[in-house]
C-alpha cells in the first residue's frame, strides 16, 4: 500500500518553503555514474515522488525533457506553480504506474521518496521504463542530522534528536526502509550492475526559523499535528525555545548549519529483465 502522507495543501506549502534541493555532491555522484554507464545525449529523465519540484529542477540542464511525478495532487500543484520551464512537465500518478513508454527513460530518480513506494511493483515499473543502459538513482538523507553553531553544536543536535524521539511514535512503518539505509531496496533492484553508497554531506545553511520549518515538513510531525494539534504546537515551541536559549540569541533569523548523511542506490539496466 502506498503511504499518502504528503497530501494536505498546507503540508505541500510547508514542504515547498522548507525543503532544499539535492546537494551538489549527490548530483555529481549520480551524473558521474550515468556518464560512466551511458553515452550522451540524454533525452528523458523522470523524477518520481518529486514533491514540490525542488529535486526535479536540478535535472533540467542535463536532459532534453524532464517529467516530475507524484501521488499527491497538492505537491504537484506546488511544483507547477514554483518551477516552470518548457523542458519540464508534471503529472499526478503513482510510482508504480508511470505514464511513459517502455524503454524510454535515460535516468529515473527518486530523492527522499523511494522508501514510500510499494517497492516491488515500483521496481517492475523501473525495469519497464528504462532504456537499455538507462540508470536509476534512489537516494535520501537519513534522520541522523548534525546541527552546527559555535560551541553548542552537540547540545543543539541532542535537542533535535530528543524532539525526533517524540515524533518517532508517529512515524509510518515504511520509514524502516530508510533506517536500514535502503538495504532492502538495494537487494531487490533487478539489475546485477548496482551499488549502494553512503556519505556525509557538507554543511547546509539554515536559520533557526528555517530549521523549525524543516521540522514541520516531516511527515511524522504532520501526523502528530493531525491527531494532537496543541501538543504538536507545544513541542515545536519548546524545541525553538531550547534552541534560542542554548545559542544565547533571541532572533529566529540567527544562522546555523546542518549536515546530513546520504544514502544512494545506483543501478544500470544492463540485462533484459522478465516482466
Ligand atoms: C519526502 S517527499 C520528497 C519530495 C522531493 N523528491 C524532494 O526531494 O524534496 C516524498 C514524496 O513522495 C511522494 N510519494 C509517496 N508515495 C508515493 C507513490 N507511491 N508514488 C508517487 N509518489 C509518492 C509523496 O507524495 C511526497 O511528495
Amino acid at each position: 500500500m502506498s503511504a499518502h502522507l504528503f497530501e494536505g495543501k498546507d503540508h505541500a506549502a510547508i514542504y515547498q518553503k522548507h525543503r532544499f534541493p539535492p546537494p551538489e555532491e549527490l548530483l555529481n555522484i549520480i551524473f558521474s555514474y550515468l556518464e560512466e554507464k551511458k553515452a550522451k545525449p540524454y533525452d528523458l529523465a523522470v523524477d518520481v515522488g518529486c514533491g514540490s519540484g525542488q529535486s526535479t529542477q536540478v535535472l533540467l540542464p542535463h536532459f532534453a525533457r524532464v517529467l516530475g511525478t507524484d501521488i499527491s495532487e497538492a505537491q504537484i500543484q506546488q511544483a507547477k506553480q514554483t518551477h516552470s520551464s518548457s523542458k519540464v512537465s508534471y503529472c499526478v500518478c503513482p510510482a508504480e504506474a508511470l505514464p511513459v513508454e517502455d524503454g524510454s527513460v535515460d535516468l529515473l530518480t527518486a530523492f527522499t521518496a523511494a522508501h514510500w513506494f510499494d517497492i516491488e511493483p515500483f521496481l517492475k515499473e523501473l525495469a519497464r521504463v528504462l532504456k537499455p543502459r538507462g540508470c536509476v538513482s534512489l537516494s535520501s538523507y537519513s534522520p541522523n542530522m548534525k546541527i552546527h553553531y559555535g560551541h553548542c553544536s552537540e547540545a543543539l543536535t541532542e535537542i533535535f534528536r530528543e524532539t525526533q524521539a517524540v515524533l518517532n511514535k508517529y512515524a509510518n512503518e515504511k520509514l524502516h526502509v530508510l533506517l536500514s539505509q535502503y538495504q532492502e531496496i538495494f537487494d531487490l533492484v533487478p539489475f546485477p550492475d548496482k551499488k549502494r553508497i553512503t556519505f556525509q554531506g557538507s554543511e547546509i545553511s539554515f536559520t533557526v526559523a528555517g530549521l523549525m520549518g524543516f521540522l514541520q515538513s516531516f511527515s511524522m510531525f504532520q501526523t502528530f499535528k493531525s491527531v494532537q494539534p496543541e501538543a504538536a504546537e507545544a513541542l515545536l515551541n519548546k524545541t525553538q525555545a531550547r534552541f534560542l536559549e542554548t545559542m544565547k540569541v533571541s532572533s529566529l533569523e540567527t544562522p546555523l548549519t546542518i549536515s546530513l548523511e546520504y544514502i544512494c542506490v545506483l543501478a544500470c539496466k544492463t540485462e533484459q529483465v522478465a516482466p
